[in-house]
């Protein structure tokens, strides 16, 4: 199966290209792409740079000209829940747009006429992550991801996304990729791990724990993909 690995930065598919280790490149679209096989796989891993236009200019490139059959992104959040510390991971029930406003006109926070404030990742996937953590000793929680062109970074700001949209963690790329998805009717998986708390300290404990939490999420989207089935 042809299988496409997102992240947003480099340092989220670094972990990822040095696992699989030999691959070829192609520049498409403003993004490098690195095609190899993994798992009984082929792969096609790219970081798409951050937020919602490049992350669903990429999924969309690496379903319609990659031909990828399932995407799963793996990269890193701020934790709104309180049970997620820094390192946890989290997988994605479904996503929304926190930083979509409409309201003017009615319409609920994260609403697009014709659209849905939720999209519902694939639960095939989810499964399958739910019986890889228990096999690998790993906490995986589960729960709803609020996307938007925003780094958080203040209490405020995070207490109105988890009031809003009942939320437990939050980046800038996963609800555009589960549009484009949904979209194109190609399953879709979001695992992040969390990197800071979106609050006063996020900026520096994002730089702190980038690499260290991306890594995480990595190795457990690569252990994924082993076991898909072919
Ligand atoms: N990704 C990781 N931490 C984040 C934050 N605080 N805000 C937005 N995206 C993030």
């Amino acid at each position: 199966m042809k299988l496409a690995l997102i992240g947003a930065m480099r340092e989220e598919i670094d972990p990822i290209l040095e696992a699989v280790n030999e691959y070829t490149t192609s520049e498409y679209a403003g993004n490098t792409f690195y095609e190899c096989q993994y798992g009984g796989h082929e792969l096609v891993i790219a970081y798409s740079k951050i937020g919602k236009v490049f992350s669903a200019i990429t999924a969309s490139v690496m379903i319609e000209r990659y031909k990828a059959q399932k995407i799963l992104f793996s990269g890193v959040a701020g934790g709104i829940s309180k049970d997620l510390k820094i390192g946890d991971l989290v997988m994605a029930s479904a996503l929304c747009q926190h930083d979509v406003d409409i309201t003017a006109f009615g319409h609920p926070y994260g609403f697009i006429p014709e659209g849905s404030v939720m999209i519902e990742a694939d639960s095939d996937l989810r499964s399958l992550a739910a019986e890889v953590a228990v096999d690998m000793g790993i906490e995986l929680y589960e729960g709803i991801i609020a996307t938007g062109d925003q780094f958080v970074a203040s209490a405020e700001r995070k207490e109105w996304i988890e009031k809003t949209f009942n939320a437990d963690a939050l980046e800038m790329e996963g609800a555009s990729v589960a549009c484009v998805c949904q979209n194109f009717n190609v399953p879709f998986f979001v695992l992040r791990a969390i990197s800071d708390a979106a609050d006063g300290e996020a900026g520096m404990d994002f730089d702190t724990f980038l690499k260290s939490s991306a890594s995480v999420s990595a190795k457990f989207i690569l252990e994924m993909v082993a076991r898909i089935g072919h």
